[in-house]
């Protein structure tokens, strides 16, 4: 400015030239992909070298000199994680990070309601938004293969269709808010143990009808600006700098122009790093702050070593580039996108969106008359179980959240029947939520709350017992799998002496993940309730009460035994995977199951995965696939089809019309599963190809169309690396659940 008033009017109109003379990557009127390049031709090689890689454990640089900002990357995806410490994983203790705790993604999917999954997302990313954050680390869309995976929590069930339709509106609703979703684990990370190292083979048939297919739809129809490699191995490299799976699948195929991140530590060498696809690596070691040399974020496989292959021309700048675009690319979506909104936390709008999602969540597993509870006056009721309290927002690993509120079931029970009418008893005992740990409960301490509970069932009219898994370590915690298939804690021996004593008993548990059930014929009524975040207690109370007519549908099979699940019934190679160099294990090291010493891991079920294996294997499930009960009972008519055949370019449209028989409004999710009679490489007995939620008054009818085209009767041929429909007689199957077929039509393709 001084220089301006001195020198003259000459001068002043130069120099005002010059900063009218807006650069065109900050030229909000071009396109995105003209900034991009005009930002990336004004970059040092340090400059774009810096962007590939963390600058803290949550951020990663932009271009100071340019102006242009660092990207913000949070946990995810059930809320907005707490503050982490800029240089190692202590939380940064702020206090204006408390947040809304949504449900669980398991919670979601059992809603199978996209809808919701559209809500879901919307409010999620105004609170990343508000936090200021850039990506969400989420949604995860892993295949629930197991009961065992710690993680499947965080997942959206076994069916690659289910989860593939929920993972849409999640991802464009969150990034309305100029927010990124990062779809993750990409891909086989379907354990926790071992996930750092395991070596993955697996069929092409099972990992493009099975394992991809929710990737793609996140990448193709979602248009997610970032997808999170996977721990693990496939084909002998890290998923994190997988060429096949980045370079030939995701860019190749499916043209994903976004970043790839790696999970935090996933990366392990510079030049697959630099060659296979990946842009951004995160986590890999800390102490960046220090000059602690070999440890420093510019240490990073993807920092100086990186940088030095470039320099020599060992990496063509061509690589590097393509990294710095695609990075460039995410900041002017995300931090640079200034058309973004502000965004806003822990709102009522978010509680009411977080319970209209846990509402439609819960799932009646079996009831004989006993739900729904009314309130009425002087009936004695005893809660007993450890979660009905437990503030099951903490533990579980990266998705934990410090939330503003957490509504208990206890405290929503105790609102509905009146505080005076209801008795607690814990029952059991779980020890405090530690990753990777599970502090031994000294038996006198189990003995005396079991005592307690069972003296209490003694004076109680009815029971609510509230109980499952819950996030601590080896529970359903990220970093290590589920030591067995029974309920943990003694819960089996309690819920059996429970029912013993009064036969009027809900069990109402909480888990992401199927369990036995050894009580089952001893109690009436059983509600699945999943990890709902701060509005738990409401969403349950309502369900139990019958103020909210129960209409979530599994989205994943329940066996009765774990040798009944697809993964566990071919051996060791199957699951848990071999090691094939073992070495004593170290104590000191709580993550050593982390590792592994070289696992090795085959998925011998192939594409029988959950439902498609208790189906074809003839092995029914305890509760099948898309299982779930209601207060009210739906009949469904006979179904018909618009033709009775079609050809590659047609479709035809199914219909069943539906009526609700009882006398409450209900909400019916109506299946719709496609079985192939004969075809020339094997398949499933059938496949879930289409689903739609109605609400449905008493007395009401509602009909229920599906269009039906060549793309629903497609496998993967994988010798001719193609999808394929092949003529021939197929069958509309429309049911209740995968195992409650109501309506049958026949027709062929030609
Ligand atoms: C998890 C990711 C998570 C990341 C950052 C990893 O351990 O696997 O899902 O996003 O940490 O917290």
């Amino acid at each position: 400015m001084n220089k301006l008033i001195t020198v003259g009017a000459a001068v002043l109109v130069s120099v005002s030239a010059a900063y009218a003379e807006v650069p065109a990557y900050l030229d909000r009127t071009k396109p995105i992909e003209e900034r991009v390049e005009d930002a990336l031709s004004r970059l040092t090689l340090k400059e774009k070298v810096a962007l590939c890689h963390a600058q803290s454990k949550f951020s990663s640089a932009g271009v100071p000199r340019l102006g242009i900002p660092e990207l913000w990357w949070s946990d995810g995806p059930h809320g907005v994680r707490a503050e982490i410490n800029w240089n190692d994983w202590g939380y940064a203790n702020w206090t204006n990070d408390s947040v809304t705790a949504f449900p669980a993604l398991t919670a979601l999917a059992a809603t199978w309601n996209p809808e919701l999954s559209a809500l879901y997302g919307k409010n999620v990313g105004e609170e990343a938004r508000y936090r200021e954050k850039d990506v969400l680390l989420g949604p995860g869309v892993n295949i629930y293969r197991t009961p065992l995976n710690g993680r499947n929590f965080e997942y959206m069930g076994e069916d690659p269709y289910l989860a593939g339709e929920m993972v849409v509106p999640y991802i464009q609703e969150l990034q309305k808010n100029g927010v990124a979703a990062s779809v993750k684990h990409f891909a086989l990370n379907n354990q926790e143990k071992w996930r750092g190292n395991i070596d993955v083979e697996v069929s092409d048939r099972a990992l493009y009808e099975i394992y991809l297919p929710a990737f793609k739809r996140a990448v193709v129809d979602g248009k997610a600006w970032t997808i999170m490699g996977a721990y693990n191995k496939y084909n002998g490299q890290h998923c994190c700098h997988n060429s096949r799976l980045l370079n030939d699948i995701l860019r190749g195929e499916w043209g994903f122009d976004g970043v790839v991140v790696t999970d935090w530590g996933g990366a392990h060498d510079t030049r697959e790093a630099a060659l296979n696809g990946l842009d951004v690596e995160m986590g890999s070691f800390t102490n960046g702050l220090t000059a602690d040399a070999g440890s420093s974020y510019d240490e990073y496989y993807l920092g100086r070593p990186f940088r030095e292959l470039v320099a020599s021309g060992e990496v063509p700048m061509e690589v590097l580039d393509a990294k710095a675009r695609n990075i460039l690319r995410l900041i002017f979506r995300t931090a640079m996108n200034t058309d973004k909104p502000f965004g806003s936390l822990a709102t009522p709008e978010h509680y009411a969106a977080a319970k209209a999602i846990g509402d439609e969540s819960i799932v009646l597993l079996k009831n004989d008359g006993l739900l729904p509870l009314r309130a009425d006056a002087g009936k004695r009721i005893l809660v007993v179980g450890e979660n009905a309290v437990k503030m099951l927002n903490k533990g579980g690993g990266s998705s934990e959240l410090k939330v503003k509120d957490m509504k208990s079931p206890l405290e929503a029970l105790r609102a509905a029947f009146g505080e005076a009418n209801v008795t607690y008893a814990q029952g059991y005992e779980s020890g405090p939520s530690i990753y990777g740990f599970q502090i031994p409960i000294p038996a006198n301490v189990s003995d005396s709350l079991f005592a307690d509970a069972v003296s209490k069932a003694k004076e109680s009219d009815i029971i609510i017992y509230i109980g499952g898994l819950n996030k601590n370590g080896f529970q359903d915690c990220e970093s290590s799998d589920r030591a067995g298939y029974n309920l943990p804690f003694g819960q089996d021996s309690l819920i059996e002496a429970l029912a013993d004593i009064n036969p009027n008993i809900i069990v109402a548990n909480i888990s992401g993940n199927a369990y036995a059930m050894p009580w089952i014929k001893k109690v009436p009524a059983i509600i699945q309730s999943w990890y709902l975040g701060t509005m738990i207690g409401p969403s349950m109370a309502d369900v139990i009460t019958g103020k909210i007519n129960p209409s979530g549908k599994l989205p994943f099979s329940f066996p009765y035994r774990l040798e009944d699940n697809s993964a566990h019934a071919s051996g060791e190679l199957s699951y848990p995977g071999i090691e094939r160099d073992p070495q004593p294990a170290d104590e000191k090291n709580p993550f050593a199951g982390h590792m592994g010493n070289k696992p090795e891991q085959r998925y011998d079920d192939d594409i029988l995965v959950g439902y498609r294996w208790h189906d074809t294997k003839k092995i029914p499930a305890m509760f099948a696939f898309g299982h779930g009960l209601s207060y009210t009972d739906f009949k469904y008519g006979k179904a018909t089809a618009s033709a009775k055949e079609f050809a590659s370019d047609g479709s035809i449209t199914v219909t069943v019309p539906v009526t609700n028989i009882g006398t409450t409004e209900g909400k019916e999710t109506v299946q719709l599963y496609i079985s192939d009679e004969k075809s020339s490489l094997p398949r499933p007995l059938k496949e879930l190809k289409a689903f739609r939620k109605v609400s449905i008054a008493p007395g009401e009818t509602k009909e229920v169309s599906f269009k039906v085209s060549a793309d629903d009767l497609k496998f993967f041929d994988d010798k001719a690396h193609e999808w394929v429909a092949e003529p021939g007689k197929f069958k509309a199957l429309i049911g209740s659940s995968s195992a409650d077929i109501r309506a049958t039509v026949p027709f062929s393709y030609k």
